[in-house]
């Protein structure tokens, strides 16, 4: 048995990234090792690093297409899963074609830019009756999983509030990139890694927001490079998201949980949990098992083995979050609730 016949749409650095694992997940788990691949990218040279990454690992070469139109009608494609890594513009579309397909989705983050988006991907995943699963490393994440695991035991007691930030060169690393092009990015920063802090935090609140005031600062860019945001949730979690995309070259984050009865400490990506219920004993580092990361996740789902832990669900949660902080921002910050 191998790995299922695998399609990846955008070629670029993140697919790029995941392929490198998937090449070492099947170096150790030859039920896993890679089958069939196929590449779709209309850039040559993300075509050439992509096939340079089977030629160095002794792999036969992906057949490549230029488009996905041009890959879906060909009767040989027979593929059953594809991964979705392009501009965040391209992912409703390319998304919806390949569920019609009959292809399970793996998309990369964000889900979608808009409710409206998220709202009809999830109509065409229910109607095609196929696996989506959104690439958010934070809900992928066995320590956000195991975080949630908590929240839901009632350990740390109600939840009053989650304080949560996320840090990045991003300005000085993405000037000029289609991240800065506001019709591909479908947002700065607040939306590219800051999309982490918004879906891992909508994840740990587990509930939707009501009211949510928001400022968004250019800083000189077509799109936002930092973020303020206060929002309520229907539980009554009050929540604090902060984003600076303009400081030194590092990238890193910060999300508290704060419960009547104990603390969570956690980090966008899933890079740690810790846990405080006595105020005498400083937070401590909660065991978790150890995970290969997305790709062991999507074939662990796909296998029967887990539950969906990015589903599209959250991914709208999400989009009415974003679509909440650009109405309040274009308002200067005035409160604003969900579109009905
Ligand atoms: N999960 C993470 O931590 C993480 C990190 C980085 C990027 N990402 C996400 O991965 C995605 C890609 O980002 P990236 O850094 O790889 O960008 P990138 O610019 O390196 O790659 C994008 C690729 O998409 C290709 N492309 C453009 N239009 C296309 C089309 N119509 N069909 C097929 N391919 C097309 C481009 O030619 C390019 O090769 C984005 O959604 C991004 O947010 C996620």
């Amino acid at each position: 048995m191998t790995a299922p016949n695998l399609m990846i749409v955008g070629v670029g650095g993140m697919a790029r990234h995941h392929l490198e694992t998937m090449v070492k997940v099947g170096q150790t788990s030859p039920e896993r090792q890679l089958g069939r691949v196929v590449f779709v990218d209309p850039a040559q040279d993300s075509l050439d690093k992509g096939l340079a990454i089977f030629a160095k690992a002794g792999l036969p070469a992906p057949t490549c297409y230029r488009d996905l139109s041009e890959a879906l009608a060909d009767d040989d494609l027979d593929v059953e899963l594809t991964l979705i890594a392009t501009p965040h513009n391209l992912h409703h579309p390319l998304a919806v074609d390949c569920l019609r397909a009959g292809i399970d989705v793996w998309l990369e983050k964000p889900m979608v830019c808009s409710v409206t988006e998220a709202e009809d991907l999830i109509k065409v995943r229910d109607e095609t009756g196929r696996l989506l699963i959104v690439s958010f490393n934070g809900s992928l994440s066995p320590r956000v999983r195991k975080a949630r695991e908590i929240i839901d035991s009632g350990a740390i007691g109600e939840v009053t509030a989650i304080h949560a930030s996320v840090w990045q060169g991003w300005k000085t690393e993405q000037t000029g990139t289609w991240r800065t092009d506001p019709v591909q990015s479908g947002g700065g920063f607040m939306f590219d890694t800051g999309a982490h802090l918004l879906n891992t935090v909508c994840d740990l609140a587990g509930a939707d927001f009501t009211k949510v005031s928001a400022w968004l600062e250019e800083s000189g860019l077509p799109v936002d490079v930092l973020g303020s945001i206060s929002a309520r949730t229907t539980a009554g979690t009050m929540v604090t998201l902060a984003g600076c995309g303009d400081t030194i070259r590092t990238c890193e984050s910060d999300v508290k949980v704060f419960g009547t009865k104990g603390l969570l400490v956690t980090g966008v990506w899933g890079e740690r949990l810790l846990m405080q219920t006595d105020p005498k004993v400083a937070p401590t580092e909660v065991d978790v098992p150890k995970s290969a990361g997305p790709w062991d996740i999507v074939l662990d789902v796909r296998d029967g083995l887990l539950p969906n832990p990015s589903p599209a669900e959250l991914g709208l949660r999400m989009a009415h979050l974003w679509d909440m902080v650009k109405a309040s921002a274009a308002q200067d910050g005035r409160p604003v609730s969900p579109a009905t």
